[in-house]
C-alpha cells in the first residue's frame, strides 16, 4: 500500500518495482549510491538537476557525461526542434546526416569517415566488428577492468554471459608496456585490434592518464601487426580535445567510438575511422531502427557547432581546476587526505584508508543535502554551463561533507 506521506521518489520506487526487474537495472540504480540520493528525476536547466521530490542540485554527474554544455541547450534544443517539425525517424536519413558526418570527419583529426548508432554500447561493438572484418583476424586486446559498454563480450558482468562470447578477447593492463607486448604476443598472427580507453578510468579506481611512451608503443605495435587501434572516446569525447584525446601524444587511432556528449543528451553515437577500414565498414550489416533518426543528429551538429565555437574544454578545464583546488584546501584543512585524479574536467576524489568507500559516501550523502550532486566512486563531468558561482556552491557543500567524515572517522 501507498503511504500518502512518502515522497514522489519513494512511491515511484515503490510502483517501479512491480514492474520493472529490481526497479531499476544497471548503472543508474540509486540502490547503488549512497544514502539519500535519488532515483528520478524531474528535469535539469544548465549545470543544475532536480528531482522529483523538488531539491535542487548542482550536477557534477552531468546525465553520467552526455550534458556537455547544459542541460535544454537552448540553441541544441532549438535546432532540435526544428527537425522535430519536419520528421525524425523517417524511411531514411536526412541532410543531417551527411552535414552532422562533415562536420565529425572536419574536427576529428584522425576521422577520414563516420558511422553513427545510438549508444556507446553500438560503437565499441562496431568498432570491434569493423576491425575484424577488415583485418580479417579475431583478437581483440582489451585492458582489464576497462569499460566499454553492456553487451556479452564487454560486459563487466559475467551474469547470462557464455565463455565463447569472450572467446577471442585477451586481457592487458592499463599503461604497462610489457603487458601489452605480452597480449599481443599471445593473440599471434590473429591479431584485429588493441582496444584502449582513452585515459584509465575504473569504476571505485584512481583513473590514470595513459604515458606518451605507452600510447605510441599501441600505435607501433598495431603498426608492426597489421591490426587496428581503437580508442574508446565514449566518455571522454569532447571534453579534453574536440579533435581527439590522443593528439596531445601525437597518437591516432584507426578507429574510435563515440557518444555521450556528441549531441549533448539526446541519444547518438558515432564510430569515426580512418580510410583503410572504410571498405570493410561499408560491408559489415550494421544498422538499428532509430539509428537514422535526424532530431539528434541537428543536435549532434549544433553542439559541435558551439563547442568549437565557445572553447568550452578551456572553460571545463579552469572551472575544474577551481574545484580539484578548492576541494584539496578543504581536505586538508578538515585533516583529511583524499586523492584527485584523471582530467580535472573529469575528476574522481578518493579517501585514503578507505577500503569499503564508507567516507566517500558520507561525504556524499552531506554534500547532496547541501544541494551538490557528486558521485563517491564514478568518473564525474565537469560541463560549459558550471559557472564559478556553481564551483563556490560546490566547496561549501564539501566543506559539511569533509566535516561530516572528520567527526566520524578521526578518531575511529
Ligand atoms: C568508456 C565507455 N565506453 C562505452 C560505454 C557504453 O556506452 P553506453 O552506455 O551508451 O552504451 C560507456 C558508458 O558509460 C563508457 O563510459
Amino acid at each position: 500500500m501507498s503511504d500518502a506521506s512518502q515522497s514522489n521518489d519513494a512511491l515511484l520506487r515503490e510502483r517501479a518495482a512491480k514492474v520493472v526487474p529490481g526497479g531499476m537495472w544497471g548503472h543508474l540504480n540509486a540502490t547503488n549510491l549512497p544514502k539519500g540520493y535519488p532515483q528520478f528525476f524531474a528535469k535539469g536547466e544548465g549545470a543544475w538537476l532536480w528531482d522529483v521530490n523538488g531539491r535542487r542540485y548542482v550536477d557534477f554527474m552531468c546525465a553520467w557525461g552526455p550534458n556537455l554544455l547544459g542541460y535544454r541547450h537552448p540553441e541544441v534544443d532549438a535546432a532540435a526542434a526544428r527537425q522535430n517539425a519536419k520528421g525524425d525517424c523517417l524511411n531514411g536519413p536526412g541532410e543531417a546526416m551527411v552535414e552532422l558526418a562533415e562536420a565529425l570527419v572536419d574536427t576529428i583529426a584522425a576521422a577520414d569517415w563516420t558511422q553513427f548508432m545510438k549508444n556507446g554500447t553500438d560503437a565499441t561493438t562496431s568498432c570491434v566488428t569493423f576491425a575484424r572484418a577488415a583485418t580479417g583476424k579475431r583478437k581483440i586486446l582489451v585492458a582489464r577492468g576497462a569499460y566499454h559498454g553492456a553487451v556479452p563480450w564487454c560486459s563487466p558482468s559475467l551474469v547470462g554471459v557464455t565463455s565463447e562470447d569472450r572467446a577471442h578477447i585477451v586481457v592487458y593492463e592499463f599503461n604497462d608496456a610489457e603487458s601489452l607486448a605480452a597480449a599481443v604476443a599471445v593473440a599471434g598472427d590473429d591479431l584485429a585490434a588493441i582496444l584502449v580507453s582513452a585515459f584509465r578510468h575504473d569504476f571505485g579506481k584512481d583513473q590514470e592518464l595513459p604515458s606518451r611512451a605507452f600510447a605510441q608503443l599501441a600505435r607501433q605495435l598495431c603498426d608492426a601487426k597489421g591490426a587496428a587501434l581503437i580508442i574508446d572516446e565514449v566518455r571522454t569525447g569532447l571534453r579534453l580535445d574536440l579533435s581527439g584525446s590522443w593528439e596531445q601524444f601525437g597518437v591516432r587511432p584507426d578507429l574510435s567510438a563515440w557518444s555521450k556528449a556528441i549531441a549533448n543528451g539526446y541519444s547518438l553515437a558515432a564510430v569515426t575511422g580512418a580510410d583503410w577500414l572504410r571498405e570493410a565498414a561499408s560491408k559489415v550489416f550494421v544498422t538499428g531502427s532509430f539509428w537514422f533518426g535526424a532530431v539528434a543528429m541537428a543536435a549532434g551538429i549544433e553542439t559541435l557547432k558551439i563547442a568549437r565555437r565557445d572553447d568550452i574544454v578551456e572553460h571545463m578545464d579552469r572551472l575544474g581546476r577551481k574545484l580539484r583546488e578548492g576541494l584539496n584546501d578543504r581536505a586538508l584543512k578538515a585533516g583529511l587526505q583524499v586523492r584527485q585524479t584523471g582530467p580535472v574536467q573529469m575528476p574522481v576524489m578518493l579517501f585514503d584508508d578507505d577500503p569499503d568507500c564508507s567516507k566517500g559516501n558520507l561525504f556524499c550523502s552531506t554534500a547532496l543535502e547541501a544541494g551538490v550532486f557528486f558521485h563517491p566512486k564514478h568518473t564525474m563531468f565537469l560541463c560549459a554551463a558550471h559557472t564559478d558561482a556553481d564551483i563556490e556552491a560546490a566547496l561549501q557543500a564539501a566543506e559539511r561533507g569533509f566535516a561530516a567524515v572528520a567527526n566520524q572517522f578521526q578518531d575511529a
